[in-house]
């Protein structure tokens, strides 16, 4: 990892013109990047961050002879080796996130979602949903150059923000952290703009994967570093549409 005694550095690295540096004022395990002008000495930051959930392999539930096949209904027939997390825990768990991030925000000051396509488009939409304040949503599609299973770092903006973020409260909502390369850059492009407040919510984390350490507030579930697909996450644009998230058959992509 990539993190200095423990210090994501784009905290430190983000250069705001005109005096908006960005001051961090979450506890540690926080992920909030607060500009001086919102900046309210003593307010509680602390939050209620909802807990990750930790999968390992174990939890994977492969189909055993004369099961049904999980990506067969959705016609993706012996491609889907095993459901790592079904529909309805997924359901429940964006729930939690959903009045996790509300209680850290208020209805006088809509959340604006930047949901990063394609992968958290799934997400963005039930988490919207689930929220039980106003919020307001807008799109990024970035690029991150790579093979097809692991990103460099190195992205390119290929659809950005149809407005102006000043003195906005940011939630960056995200499919998975994989390396963190994608979602530090997009912390440190977006921190330039003047936002109020950056937090990010994640769905997915893969801690051993990790190579840029970036505080993420609230993170859906930690899971093992398997290739994993479906709820909007895709090889090769594939299986973005399955309403579960699972692991891809080996056989496709090793
Ligand atoms: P990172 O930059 O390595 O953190 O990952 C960036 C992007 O790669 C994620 O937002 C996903 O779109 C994609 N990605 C990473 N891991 C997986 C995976 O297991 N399945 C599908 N897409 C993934
Ligand atoms: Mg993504």
């Amino acid at each position: 990892m990539s993190s200095v005694d423990g210090v994501c550095w784009w905290r430190w690295h983000c250069d705001v013109p005109d005096g908006r540096r960005p001051v961090w004022t979450g506890p540690t395990g926080g992920g909030r990047l607060t500009s001086p002008a919102s900046y309210v000495p003593g307010r509680d930051v602390s939050g209620s961050a909802a807990r990750p959930t930790t999968l390992t392999s174990a939890d994977a539930v492969r189909p055993g002879p004369g099961d049904p096949d999980p990506g067969a209904p959705y016609g993706y027939e012996g491609e889907i080796a095993a459901t790592l997390i079904p529909v309805e825990a997924l359901q429940a768990k964006i729930r939690d996130l959903a009045e996790a991030v509300a209680a850290d925000h208020d209805s006088e000051e809509p959340p604006l979602l930047v949901c990063v396509l394609k992968g958290a488009v799934m997400f963005v939409t039930d988490f919207a949903r689930a929220m039980p304040i106003p919020t307001e949503l807008e799109f990024m599609a970035v690029s991150s150059y790579g093979s097809a299973t692991s990103s460099s770092g190195v992205v390119r903006i290929l659809k950005d923000l149809d407005r102006d973020i000043t003195g906005r409260r940011v939630v960056i909502v995200e499919d998975i952290i994989d390396s963190g390369l994608t979602l530090s850059w997009l912390l440190k492009n977006l921190a330039s703009r003047g936002p109020a407040a950056i937090d990010v919510v994640a769905l997915l984390r893969k801690p051993e994967a990790v190579k840029v350490e970036v505080d993420v507030r609230y993170v859906g579930y930690d899971i093992p570093t398997d290739f994993v697909v479906g709820y909007g996450l895709d090889f090769a644009e594939r299986y973005r549409d399955l309403p579960f998230v699972g692991l891809l058959a080996e056989h496709l992509y090793r």
